[in-house]
């Protein structure tokens, strides 16, 4: 990594400014329905206030575009950081202004202050320079640890960092960035993708980035019937996008240049309609018109676990089926599965892919899963992200 972290500076008695991505589900009580990200962020904030610190947090949280929402409140976050950590967090009502500067001038080292959600004022999200100056003025040093938000150029993980001389990276910012460029930097050999997710449309640039350092590409997921259809198969009424069919034949057509295998699935679970009470059975290559594909069938499965079997490094963006609804989840389950039981280093992009292996149990036998949604995907689309391109260099 050729940034700067927190281990790189001095933090004792200073105030640290730390970008969180606290952008966690809560459920219909407004309690945290999922604290992953909150805990994968421990270790930054541990470190600092073990480093005596005085720590003032920032996050967003869901998309209130600019207004007051008290749904959307970070009350419930501070309050279950406050569990998690063992000790008080000082939740504010605002995230700039006299009240805030008050409250954070008598902070003592070790301290823990968790500022209201940032996109209550439009200025964030459109990077303004004077609420980007605002939010620098209440720290000394700027750690970002948001990497699901990097992708996002705005006043708190961007513009912020040009009203401060220290901006580093926390340490969940650098273990993301080390996974995914492991992958796509130095990758081992065979390097296996798999994509997979409802649209083509998400994953081209994604497909086009990886297609130079991977020896296969599996795809499943709604993507796959646009390339399916791209071949002339018959495939129902299953997602497809049809003004991406000649983009799918160059990819194809790319892959093949470059010695790279593109497995798409060769046998389906359709189903008469999106729901638990369809009806439902497996075919091979032809899909009857009005039944869709939700998952791939048991031969795809064992297709791509023999390509899989081999493999020494293996990044997983997209879930395979609809894997929301148990009866469609078995294709994304199995594939899961076999990876957790093997050797190779493997990777799981963030959003629905963390949720999928969330919901099988395996979190545990990966060796990442990214907290990053479209953060993940920009990154591997080779993209340098604003919020990680913004920090000091080492
Ligand atoms: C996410 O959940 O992907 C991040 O927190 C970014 O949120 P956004 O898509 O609303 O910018």
């Amino acid at each position: 990594m050729d940034k700067k972290t927190i281990k790189d500076i001095d933090i004792k008695g200073k105030k640290v400014l730390m970008r969180v991505d606290f952008n966690v589900p809560l459920d219909k009580d407004l309690n945290v329905d999922d604290d992953t990200r909150i805990k994968k962020a421990l270790p930054t904030i541990r470190y600092a206030i073990e480093e005596g610190a005085k720590l003032i947090l920032m996050s967003h949280l869901g998309r209130p575009k600019g207004n007051v929402q008290d749904s959307m409140r970070l009350n419930s976050v501070a309050e279950r950081l406050s569990e998690l950590l063992d000790k008080k967090v000082v939740k504010l009502d605002d995230c700039v202004g006299e009240e805030v500067k008050k409250a954070i001038s008598g902070m003592k080292e070790g301290e823990v202050v968790l500022l209201e959600n940032l996109r209550f004022y439009a200025e964030e999200e459109k990077n303004d320079p004077k609420f980007a100056k605002k939010l620098a003025s209440l720290g000394n040093v700027y750690v970002n640890d948001a990497f699901g938000t990097a992708h996002r150029a705005h006043a708190s993980t961007e513009g912020i960092t040009k009203f401060l001389d220290t901006s580093v990276a926390g340490f969940l910012l650098a273990k993301e960035i080390e996974y995914f460029d492991k992958a796509l930097q130095d990758p081992p050999n065979p390097f296996v993708a798999i994509l997979g997710g409802a649209k083509v449309s998400d994953k081209i640039m994604v497909i086009e980035n990886l297609l130079e350092k991977i020896s296969a590409l599996l795809i499943g997921g709604g993507m796959a019937y646009t390339f399916l259809k791209a071949e002339g198969k018959e495939i129902g009424s299953s997602k497809l996008e049809a003004d991406k069919l000649d983009i799918a034949r160059s990819l194809k057509e790319k892959a093949a240049k470059l010695g790279v295998k593109i497995l798409l699935p060769i046998d389906h679970l359709i189903a008469d309609k999106i729901d638990a009470s369809s009806n439902t059975r497996v075919v091979d290559e032809v899909i009857p018109v009005n039944w869709m594909a939700v998952d791939i069938g048991p031969k795809t499965v064992d297709e791509f676990k023999k390509e899989l079997r081999n493999a020494k490094m293996i990044i997983w963006n997209g879930p395979l089926g609809i894997f929301e609804i148990s009866k469609f989840s078995r294709g994304t389950e199995d594939v899961a599965r076999f990876i957790a039981s093997l050797k190779a280093t493997t990777i799981i992009g963030g959003g629905d892919t963390a949720s999928a292996i969330s919901k099988f149990g395996l979190e545990s036998s990966m060796s990442h899963i990214s907290t990053g949604g479209g953060a993940s995907l920009e990154y591997m689309e080779g993209k340098l992200l604003p919020g990680i391109a913004a920090l000091n260099d080492k």
